[in-house]
């Protein structure tokens, strides 16, 4: 399967509609859905509409939340990618990963990725990253790709902000 973007240790390719019981599987442990504003996806009906409905659509527009391996072994840890949020006119940089995968860089090594490709080869102005002002790990990351606070909002349930990064 074709890599869209490598890094060192990273891989990201696009999701293809039977990497339904990845998405059941990574949204399965509340700790990773704590703060994302959804929950565990019921079955493998739900999560085929949610890569038909909502994944799929993003990516003739060379953008969109790609599925993210390990380059050592192979294993999907989660997933990170620029989505084009219509209601709002803006594009959201997003990430998740497994639990066990945490606190290893992985977030950053990838989010930078998409970042610098998304400036490079999409031409993009503004990108900007939403997070619960209690996932701390998450704003630490929005912060390491260069963006600085634009407004607070919900996220869910959970009071979270805006970040944004603008082309000078
Ligand atoms: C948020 C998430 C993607 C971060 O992934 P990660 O691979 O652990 O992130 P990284 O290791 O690249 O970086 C995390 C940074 O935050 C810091 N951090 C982690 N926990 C922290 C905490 N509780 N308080 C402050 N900083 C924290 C780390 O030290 C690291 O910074 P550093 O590189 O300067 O040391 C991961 O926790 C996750 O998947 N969470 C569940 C899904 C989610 O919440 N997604 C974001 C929705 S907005």
């Amino acid at each position: 399967m074709e890599h869209i973007l490598e890094t060192e240790r990273l891989y990201l390719r696009a999701f293809i509609i039977e990497d339904a019981p990845l998405l059941i599987d990574l949204n399965s442990d509340p700790e990773v859905t704590r703060y994302t504003g959804d929950g565990p996806v019921a079955n493998i009906k739900e999560a085929e509409r949610i890569l038909k409905e909502i994944i799929f659509p993003q990516y003739p527009n060379k953008i969109g939340r790609w599925a993210v391996h390990l380059k050592s072994n192979e294993e999907f840890i989660g997933w990170c990618g620029i989505k084009f949020i219509q209601e709002d006119n803006e594009y959201d940089l997003g990430y998740r990963f497994y639990k066990k995968h945490w606190g290893k860089g992985y977030a950053t090594e990838s989010a930078n990725a998409v970042m610098n490709y998304a400036k490079n080869n999409l031409q993009l102005k503004e990108i900007i990253g939403r997070a619960a002002i209690e996932n701390t790990a998450s704003i630490h990351v929005l912060k390491k790709m260069g963006m600085t606070y634009l407004r607070n909002e919900t996220c869910g349930h959970d009071p979270a902000e805006v970040y944004i990064w603008k082309k000078n």
